[in-house]
């Protein structure tokens, strides 16, 4: 038997080298995604809410970073009133629907729960939002799916330090629990944190996001550590508390583009896409899938803190109780992907910290396409290559892709022919990752619902689905082109072969011409 099932794991090898040697990589392929497969469409609290100091609400990071002055942001706008789904949430879950999606990724504001941060004081009508929210999505049979936290910390608990102090854990554990016990009867999919390096390196190291911490030699790793901890926190509370009854799941959501080694065939620059995917990534999913933090960062840390004539490292470590606390504690990991660089190793080193300790320098390709934002190109290939190498790396887990987006170029409007590209190409990439390679991929959310603050560009930047006018004090919400082509694929669960000719939808001429490309018209 043994003898068998060696030979079987061999010819699975095999049969996927096969397959992906045979599938060019800008390849368009027909085909379906697996039944167990959902599809979904997501926001987050600060950047689609509004109603920033209404109903009992307290204020957070965001609104105090927005308020400063000079603004940090852009355009020097807030979210105080952004799209204002605090009030049209039952529009909010209609657009979802027409979408075509099965579930809806949202996140809560910690502030507009509990105003001081704490458990000492609840907002009921902080409840009474979510609980309406959830209500008329189900009304729309539409999956709830929440993002405990995203971003948006309560000002009190920055105060005293945010993430930098360790108190929080217990802070969060307090916020998931009231989360669990008040909507866990109906919301079975929790992510405890959205894009953690997102907030321990942009707001606490380089300081361009809230709540605008600068300083790079140890503040990110503790704040890493801090975030890890809780995110353990809420997940072992639902594992003792509420799982028997509830029957849900708890994950982590981590960005990651894909690194590309500058030169494929120059192991220099093998290696430093390694430690850069490592430093990325895997500084989150390695302590959870095998509770420590990647050989790679554990050894430069160290070394250079050694070197630097320090005691003890820049970088924590876990004790035997955090270890055993961390390791294992996720039902499925999130990946937030929207781009891909190229890494060569450092010329120069800049100092002690965060980026010094990776040896690594990015950048992207000039003769990618540009999008609205600066940091964003498309690559769908890269899509493909980041799933695999985090299938290779952490034994495949389950993962949910909970967020994948494009921000439109200047003055595109409704017509948004860059993003259907955008999305044919990633969501091809995605179906070669899981029909092709293996990849244990669940569910597929894309980024965003509707135009919203895109946080320090404020609203200079658009990822909507639908086009949102922030002169109309009613905001009103139009759908654009990309609506009609993600609903076409999410309903057909992939890209089957057509049958017909593309003729059952409506579309402009530019639009058909997208459409019709043989590539494009499944
Ligand atoms: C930001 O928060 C600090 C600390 O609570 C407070 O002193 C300051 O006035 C706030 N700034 C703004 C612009 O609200
Ligand atoms: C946006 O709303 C403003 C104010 O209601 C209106 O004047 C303007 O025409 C709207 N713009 C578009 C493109 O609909």
């Amino acid at each position: 038997m043994k003898i068998v099932a060696v030979f079987n794991y061999l010819l699975s090898f095999l049969i996927a080298y096969w397959n992906t040697e045979s599938v060019a990589e800008d390849e368009f392929i027909y085909g379906q995604f697996p039944s167990y497969f959902r599809w979904g469409i997501g926001t987050s609290s600060y950047q689609v809410e509004g109603a920033w100091n209404l109903d009992g609400k307290g204020e957070n990071i965001w609104d105090n970073f927005t308020h400063s002055t000079p603004s940090p942001i852009k355009d020097g706008s807030t979210g105080d009133f952004a799209c204002d789904s605090y009030h049209k949430y039952e529009e909010d879950s209609k657009l979802v629907k027409s979408i075509g999606v099965d579930f809806y990724r949202f996140s809560i504001s910690w502030s507009r729960i509990l105003p001081l941060g704490t458990k000492e004081k609840v907002n009921q009508a902080g409840i009474d939002y979510y609980n309406n929210l959830i209500n008329s999505l189900i009304h729309h049979e539409i999956t709830p799916v929440i993002s405990i936290h995203h971003w948006d910390l309560p000002m009190p608990l920055q105060n005293k330090g945010g993430w930098t102090n360790e108190e929080m854990i217990e802070h969060f554990g307090d916020f998931a629990r009231i989360l669990y016990a008040n909507f866990g009867d109906r919301v079975k999919q929790w992510f405890t944190f959205n894009e953690a390096w997102v907030i321990c390196v942009m707001g606490y190291g380089d300081g361009i996001f809230a709540p605008g911490v600068k300083e790079i030699t140890e503040t990110p790793y503790t704040c890493i550590h801090t975030i890890l901890k809780a995110h353990a926190q809420a997940y072992r509370i639902y594992d003792l508390e509420f799982r028997d009854e509830q029957q849900g799941q708890v994950g982590i959501t981590i960005d990651s583009g894909w690194l590309e080694p500058s030169d494929p065939n120059k192991l220099e620059d093998i290696e430093a896409s390694e430690r850069a995917l490592q430093f990325k990534f895997g500084m989150f999913a390695s302590p959870i899938v095998f509770g420590k933090y990647p050989d790679i960062v554990r050894k430069s840390v160290d070394e250079r803190s050694k070197q630097e004539g320090r005691s003890t490292s820049r970088l924590p470590s876990f004790d035997k109780y955090w270890t055993d606390y961390i390791k294992g504690s996720y039902d499925f990991i999130g990946l937030n992907h929207y781009s891909s660089y190229l890494v060569t190793s450092a010329s120069s080193d800049p100092g002690p910290g965060w980026y010094g300790d990776q040896n690594a320098v990015t950048f992207q390709d000039p003769s990618w396409p540009e999008t609205g934002s600066t940091w964003l190109r498309p690559v769908p290939w890269g899509f493909r290559k980041v799933l695999n190498w985090i299938k290779n790396t952490f034994n495949n887990p389950p993962l949910i892709v909970t967020e994948n987006g494009y921000s439109d170029l200047p003055d595109v409007g409704l017509n948004d022919y860059g993003r259907i590209e955008y999305y044919k190409g990633y969501i091809n990439n995605l179906l070669k990752a899981v029909i092709i390679d293996g990849c244990n991929v669940r569910g597929y959310s894309a980024w965003s619902l509707m135009d919203n603050f895109e946080w320090a560009s404020g609203y200079t930047e658009r990822f909507g689905l639908h086009w949102v006018n922030f002169t109309d004090p009613s905001r009103e919400r139009i759908p654009k082109e990309s609506v009609k082509y993600l609903r076409k694929v999410f309903l057909s669960n992939g890209f089957p072969k057509p049958t017909l000719p593309w003729n059952s939808i409506q579309l402009n001429e530019q639009c058909a011409a997208v459409a019709l490309d043989p590539d494009t018209s499944f």
